[in-house]
């Protein structure tokens, strides 16, 4: 049987009765990288797509399910291995946050730091950002916290380091990184690179294991992760008016052994013609839309990664059971 399922785009604008797009410059951006996703083979989207509020909700449900290791790991080794990395860090050091990230992790880093001098974060969206910064120097009255609203991945203008403070860390928690294609991951370490000249990046890095913890941690008992994939769906029906019917697509997630990732998929569940943009696009039963990869590291492979963009790797912290990595690496000087 053939549904046809109907969707109208109109780059920034209500074109389904739901609420108008936030942000004209991203819904153009949202409708044009999906356009192309569905007139494109193999079919994929950027994973940003994902946090929009709701999304950002879930991803914070996904990171205290019992079948996530990965924050609660992170959280573990930050917090047992705090002292050892402000030694690292020295006195006076300021932290450029990555992403406006978990007010958790860079609590850990600032309770054991020899009198923190500043604290950056820097994040595209500037609610958010405002948010998690006020959250923070609430807690830290003593504390500069100046966040930055810019796109990390690009090239960063940083405020200059203040007269007296010490090193310059920059903090990328939550293997982030691993959401990048390997070319994405070296541009940014470059572009890191650049703004911590003579300081150096603490980052958290998942680790290859058993294929079946991780299938595990991206298919949830509770169908969070489930959600939280199709929410890129339900989220263009929010902002760009289209009509998937969520119930047409299921989430599939596996590990790709060759290439280290988790692969995320929306997969049709039936034949269904979808309308983009003027043009039809017929999606056959069992094909798919690529959301995201979540890349796995060995140790080794981290460092050398760093390395080829300029880092000189220092200590690596792990979990006894070699779940998830934290890294020091020395930024060019
Ligand atoms: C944000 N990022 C590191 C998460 C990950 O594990 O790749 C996003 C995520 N996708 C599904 N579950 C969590």
């Amino acid at each position: 049987m053939l549904t046809r399922t109907l969707i109208n785009i109109e780059a920034g604008r209500d074109a389904g009765g739901s609420r108008p797009a936030e942000n004209d410059a991203f819904a153009g951006e949202f409708a044009h990288d999906l356009m192309r996703a569905f007139a494109s083979r193999p079919r994929s989207i950027s994973p940003k797509y994902f946090y929009d509020e709701q999304g950002s909700q879930l991803f914070d449900r996904i990171c205290d399910l019992p079948e996530y290791y990965p924050t609660r790991t992170e959280v573990g080794i930050l917090a047992a291995k705090a002292g050892e990395i402000a030694a690292q860090m020295g006195p006076r050091a300021e932290i450029v946050e990555f992403g406006a990230g978990s007010l958790r992790k860079v609590r850990l880093l600032l309770d054991a730091m020899d009198r923190p001098a500043r604290y950056l974060p820097i994040d595209i969206s500037g609610e958010h950002l405002a948010r998690s910064a006020g959250a923070l120097q609430r807690d830290y009255p003593g504390l500069d916290v100046q966040p930055v609203v810019a796109d990390y991945t690009q090239r960063l203008l940083l405020p200059a380091t203040l007269p007296g403070a010490g090193r310059r860390v920059g903090f990328f928690p939550g293997s982030t990184i691993g959401n990048f294609t390997p070319a994405e991951a070296l541009h940014f370490l470059q572009v890191a690179g650049q703004v911590l000249r003579g300081g150096a990046l603490l980052l958290g890095a998942d680790l290859v294991k058993d294929p079946a913890v991780l299938h595990a941690a991206y298919n949830d008992a509770q169908g969070v992760t489930a959600d939280f994939n199709l929410n890129l769906l339900a989220r263009a029906n929010r902002e760009l008016g289209t009509r998937f019917v969520l119930e047409h697509f299921a989430h599939s997630a596996f590990y790709n052994a060759p290439l280290q990732r988790i692969e995320m998929h929306l997969v049709s569940r039936q034949r269904q013609r979808i309308a983009l943009g003027g043009e039809c696009h017929e999606i056959d039963e069992g094909e798919t839309l690529h959301t995201e990869n979540s890349h796995k590291f060995t140790v080794e492979g981290l460092r050398a990664l760093a390395a080829r963009a300029g880092f000189r790797p220092g200590p690596v912290w792990t979990d006894d059971e070699k779940l998830f990595s934290v890294h020091w690496l020395h930024a060019p000087t």
